[in-house]
């Protein structure tokens, strides 16, 4: 029983079979407005412990379009691990539906759904990763570029669950990637590790200028994650030298650099209007590309390898 709990779970060609899938799928949809269902009659169980925007209606969508059907389970119906044990919510989910995609605070809570659903479980962000989000933004910069293989990016800011997913998928990608955060909000050296250990360069830095100079790419996300409302206010004195803005493009001396964001923004904080709106934005592809970077990994895991 395959889940997708971090991109570290997909070799190199699965991940770029995933990526390949979504690319077929979108063309696909784009020339005919639907997709061949693939997935008729499958369901989708989808847990959430905090909001979504992206994350809800791109899986929601994704299965509809593949011929299947998505459940919505919001923080009040389940309360995991408080109503009821999280190995006891996977046992009994997983006797209802053909996958569950489960957003939550505590990785261990989608480990310990993954081991005892007996379906699999994809990860729709915790607090230490959000493999969703780095697979379309994947698929994104593969669109943009053809290729990624010696592309640098630039992440600014908190060294975040988003970040720990760009840093599993650099060495399958071939990305450089440079890290500027505040001290004390580096990334978990584990996921720079295990990039390391695979081959991709990461190189760890508190200046955002140095991080930036010659990249491709620009990535920012919120200064206080969901969950970490309480360090608002500390975190709003530590990162105003991280906000990406005008400046700071330029300081890339790149000028087809693009700039990238999982949103929501906390816009005048992490990025300027300037930005999120200007010609180097691909804020709108890359949560368009949420909806076709999972229809790939959906048809993946249930059905082809279901077939
Ligand atoms: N980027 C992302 O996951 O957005 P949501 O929190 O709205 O799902
Ligand atoms: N780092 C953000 C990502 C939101 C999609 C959070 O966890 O809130």
């Amino acid at each position: 029983m395959r889940s997708f709990l971090d991109i570290t779970d997909l070799s190199k060609e699965e991940f770029w079979h995933v990526l390949t899938l979504a690319r077929t799928l979108k063309e696909e949809y784009s020339k005919w407005g639907q997709n061949a269902p693939l997935l008729r009659g499958k369901i989708l169980g989808m847990v959430f412990q905090k909001p979504s925007l992206r994350t809800r209606v791109s899986f929601d969508v994704a299965m509809l379009h593949l011929g299947g059907h998505a459940l919505y389970l919001s923080p009040n119906e389940i309360k995991l691990g408080e109503r009821e044990s999280v190995p006891d919510v996977a046992r009994v989910l997983g006797r209802y539906v053909h996958a569950i995609m489960a957003r939550v605070f505590a990785h261990e809570h989608v480990r310990q759904l993954a081991q005892h659903a007996g379906v699999p479980v994809i990860n729709g962000l915790s607090d230490y990763s959000h493999p969703c989000q780095a697979l379309a933004d994947y698929f994104t910069m593969w669109e943009r570029w053809g290729s990624l293989e010696g592309r640098t990016l630039a992440w600014v800011g908190d060294g975040n669950n988003v970040l720990h997913s760009l840093l599993h998928g650099a060495p399958h990608a071939g990305l450089r990637v440079r890290v500027a955060t505040p001290p004390g909000y580096e990334p978990d050296e584990r996921a720079v590790e295990v990039a390391r250990r695979r081959g991709a360069e990461v190189v760890l830095t508190h200046d955002p200028q140095e991080a930036v100079r010659g990249a491709d790419a620009i990535y920012t996300d919120v200064w206080a994650s969901m969950g970490q409302e309480a360090e608002r206010a500390e975190r709003l004195r530590v990162f105003p030298p991280y906000q990406v803005n005008q400046a700071l493009v330029e300081a890339t001396g790149n000028p087809d650099v693009i700039v990238m964001h999982c949103l929501p923004a906390h816009r005048g904080e992490e990025i300027t209007d300037e930005v999120a709106d200007g010609p180097h934005s691909v804020l709108w592809d890359q949560a368009e590309n949420r909806l076709h970077a999972q229809k790939g990994l959906l048809v993946w895991l249930l059905g082809e390898r279901a077939a």
